[in-house]
């Protein structure tokens, strides 16, 4: 959600914080600040809008300091505005940056005013930095302050604190949102994402929940949950600051598409033997673990959802094992019937976001076999805190609007099948076929995007309508779903997607030449069903956009335009058909001049709930 930067060096950390908040902005937007302590004085500056806002304000203005913490805010309490943007001041004593939310907050804020203390925000944030104030007005040091002040907090949070108090260190602390520490020479950083610190650091120290740092110059100290010293390892990050960076395209969003082919390439690597998955790719002890499965519970949200539901579809089509996916949000809230010997998998692009965390913590104690992340960044919460994990190798996705990270989650999702498939009966010849169709994916991908121009033209169609409808079958309706939610996200068009054989029970009362109809239409055993579908959409006078690897089979005509997308095996079409889902929603975006990588009212990773 929100972004996290603070460094202390010997050098002035403007400069830092501002490229770090930079590099940051895609968890959040609406608004940014920056605090420094020059000397004896604490100075802040924030500006609502973009990073570049604070920039400008600070090239007037800038401010002088070897310590600093700054922020890049997405609105939780309190609409995004100058007051309410961080780091957020108690006497100019104190200054907080925060990421999460203090769950207690109104009562600690009714305890804290009735003290005297006077509050400009309306964030849960302004009562961190009151409450670290009133522990240090009590006699305590910033450290024991801090410890003290966030025994008192209930919630998930990350923060980072500095003082004039103590001017040659950086408070740092995790509770269950993420926070790293970057290591330098004589120069120390801490960020919610190692992104921000790229172009200053590539060694990382990942706080552990409860964790509370002490970062100076030359030292740095880790006390864990009970107050005691500890040892973090050090990680060696093979991504540089260039990782980052959008090359030739004019997005981050169209950058990632066309990452594809590479980045599944990259998630095939070292797991593919020659007909067949490779032992143990899950990790030591995950063949043990396979072999007990009779029943697989999925768990995910947004995008990472979707490619739970095509999973589903592979684990009970190509295995006959029962699989049910569900959205976090709401399992983590219901009762429900655990079936037998069953294996939890959990999905997501951040392994951060925190209804699917909550999910997994919650189906722990509930007698499942073991649990199994998808996820794209390693050392994140969910990765940690499962027992298997089989990781997507995407590499950072900065578009708010996940694409790269999905189809790797669709690949990595088939190799999960086959894995457990070894141990399930799965037949040795279809799994030979299927490993064959994954090593050519790669290749499929870069053609299918070479329909970027075709689309970008198509996406006229779309630019000047209010509303979309998208059509799928099978496995092809979760990438429906999935086409909509692009659109939804970045063109702000109101999109719907249904499994094309549910129009005639409602959704048709809507066709008429405004709502155009997309749909995905492998030539598959459900084709013929399928053209019927869209005979009825034709004889409202609806508009078709039609994807499909059988362009003679659908017919075009001045209402039905039909692209042709490259034909791979039934199974594995579903990843392929993504592609110019992905670019038309893109294109689309563009011609209505939406921000497409930082989409309004969106962040890239949900820590809150
Ligand atoms: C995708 O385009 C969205 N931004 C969103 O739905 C996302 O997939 C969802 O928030 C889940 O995120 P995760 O994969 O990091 O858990």
């Amino acid at each position: 959600m929100c972004g996290i930067i603070g460094a202390i060096a010997q050098r002035p950390v403007e400069p830092i914080l501002i490229e770090g908040l930079r590099r940051l902005e895609y968890r959040g937007y609406d608004s940014a600040g920056l605090a420094v302590i020059d000397g004896s004085e604490l100075h802040r500056q924030r500006a609502v809008g973009k990073v570049e806002q604070l920039a400008q304000r600070l090239a007037e203005a800038p401010l002088a300091g070897h310590l600093g913490i700054a922020h890049t805010r997405w609105a939780t309490h309190g609409k995004p505005s100058e007051a309410n943007a961080h780091p957020h001041l108690s006497e100019d004593r104190v200054a907080v940056v925060h990421n999460g939310i203090i769950e207690n907050y109104a009562e600690l804020r009714e305890q804290l005013t009735q003290k005297g203390y006077h509050f400009a925000s309306d964030t849960d944030t302004e009562v961190i930095a009151h409450q670290i104030m009133e522990e240090m007005r009590q006699g305590l040091q910033l450290l024991d302050a801090v410890r003290s002040a966030t025994a008192k907090f209930k919630g998930a949070y990350a923060l980072g604190v500095i003082s004039p108090t103590c001017p040659d260190r950086l408070i740092a602390v995790r509770q269950g949102s993420p926070l790293v520490i970057g290591l330098g020479i004589s120069e120390h950083f801490i960020a919610s994402d190692i992104q921000a610190l790229l172009p200053v650091t590539q060694r990382f120290i990942y706080l552990e929940n409860g964790d509370l740092a002490e970062v100076c110059g030359d030292t740095l100290r880790i006390l864990d949950a009970q107050g005691s010293p500890v040892d973090r390892p050090v990680h060696q990050s093979g991504l540089s600051a260039g990782s980052a960076d959008r090359g030739q395209f004019r997005h981050f969003m169209l950058k990632e598409i066309h990452e594809q082919p590479q980045a599944v390439a990259e998630t095939l690597e070292g797991r593919l033997g020659t007909d067949a998955v490779l032992d143990g790719i899950l990790g030591p002890g995950s063949e043990e673990l396979l072999a007990r499965v009779r029943s697989v519970q999925i768990l995910a949200c947004g995008t990472s959802y979707h490619a739970g539901l095509v999973a589903s579809l592979w684990i009970e089509g190509l295995l006959g094992l029962p699989c049910r996916v569900e959205v976090a949000s709401e399992f983590r809230y219901r009762r429900h019937a655990v079936m037998p010997d069953c294996l939890l998998v959990t999905i997501s692009q951040s392994g951060e976001t925190a209804d699917t965390l909550a999910a997994l913590r919650r189906a722990k104690t509930e007698g499942y076999l073991g649990s199994v992340s998808v996820c794209n960044v390693p050392e994140s919460s969910l990765v940690r805190e499962s027992d298997l994990v089989l990781m997507t190798h995407a590499g950072p996705e900065i578009g708010v609007a996940s694409t790269k990270a999905f189809t790797t989650q669709l690949v990595a999702l088939l190799l999960f099948t086959l894995s457990l498939g070894r141990h399930q009966g799965l037949d040795a010849t279809l799994a030979a076929s299927l490993v064959d169709h994954l090593r050519a994916l790669p290749k499929m991908l870069e053609r299918a995007l070479e329909l970027d121009a075709p689309i970008e033209q198509l996406s006229t169609l779309l630019a000047d309508k209010h509303n979309a409808l998208f059509l799928g079958r099978g496995g092809h309706y979760p990438i429906a779903l999935e086409g909509a939610l692009k659109l939804k996200e970045i063109s702000y068009i109101h999109a719907e997607a249904y499994p094309a054989g549910e129009l005639k029970h409602g959704p048709l009362a809507l066709v008429d030449a405004d709502m155009p109809v997309i749909v995905v239409a492998p030539n598959n055993r459900l084709l013929e069903k399928l053209k019927s579908n869209l005979q009825e959409v034709r004889a409202r006078g609806g508009e078709l956009l039609v994807f499909t690897d059988d362009p003679e089979a659908l017919g075009a005509d001045a209402h039905t335009h039909v692209l042709s997308v490259p034909s791979i095996d039934d199974w594995l079409s579903p990843i392929i058909h993504t592609i110019p889902l992905q670019l038309l929603a893109y294109h689309t975006a563009v011609l209505k001049g939406t921000d497409v990588d930082q989409p309004r009212n969106l962040a890239k990773s949900v820590t809150v709930e």
